[in-house]
């Protein structure tokens, strides 16, 4: 299967000249043998579109609904209208910081795919679930919940919420365990693995855990990083 290497900028670069600059370094980690994903934040989603050939455009989060009053919010139609292909749900910062239950999560897995896009479903446990031996309870709920009367297409990201952006990668052994769960539970066949994930580690995740992918937050605002990870991906 073709590896699936997603960049998410998160609220990164702060400026559009800095975008536009790191989106057309972006293009250059484009490769024959992975299929390759921008999420940048929605404000340089038109530019990205208007540079990226080789790499496809994906959105950090999205609206549940399509159209209507709901100040502050993007809808999956209106990101299909800019070329957007993926759409990120449910990821951790936006379940712990803004609040997404798995209620809210489940409504925008389904607006994602009723729009014809690919949700790339977040799941993963905290620190303390872990430590309380919650690991598997919680993905299983996060799926359940996440994934109920959703038809179609959906990858799924196994990305331990203590392993974002901590430095803190999680051992490919304990990944493997989460993704075969995963793959039991959903019979899904894409899913991807993010979390502190760096060229000193991508390797792993693909061979010995066998991934089909990685989500890449931190080390995909170092475009020179983020096309190493994809040449390790390619050349697995
Ligand atoms: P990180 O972020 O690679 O910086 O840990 C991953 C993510 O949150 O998508």
């Amino acid at each position: 299967m073709t590896p699936l290497i997603v960049a998410n900028w998160k609220m990164n670069p702060t400026s559009r000249e800095e975008a536009q600059r790191m989106i057309v370094e972006t293009e250059r980690a484009a490769a024959a043998g992975c299929e390759v994903v921008l999420c940048p934040p929605f404000v340089f989603l038109d530019k990205a579109g208007v540079i990226l050939e080789g790499v496809k455009l994906g959105a950090q989060n999205c609206s549940f609904q399509e159209e209507g009053s709901l100040t502050g919010e993007i809808s999956p139609r209106m990101l299909k209208s800019f070329g957007v292909e993926y759409v990120i749900v449910g990821h951790s910062e936006r379940r712990t910081i803004f609040g997404e239950g798995d209620g809210t999560v489940n409504q925008k897995v389904k607006s994602v795919l009723r729009n014809g896009l690919l949700p790339i479903l977040c799941v993963g446990e905290t620190a303390k679930e872990r430590d309380e031996g919650k690991t598997e309870e919680t993905i299983e709920r996060q799926l359940t919940k996440g994934l109920d009367g959703a038809e179609g297409e959906t990858i799924v990201a196994y990305e331990p919420v203590w392993a974002i952006g901590s430095g803190l990668p999680c051992d490919p052994e304990t990944a493997e365990k989460a993704r075969t769960l995963i793959e039991r539970k959903t019979g899904s066949k894409r899913i991807i693995y993010g979390g502190s994930v760096d060229p000193s580690n991508a390797r792993e995740y693909i061979e010995k855990a066998s991934f089909s992918g990685l989500l890449v937050g931190g080390a995909s605002l170092d475009t020179d990083k983020f096309r190493e990870i994809v040449e390790i991906c390619e050349s697995i």
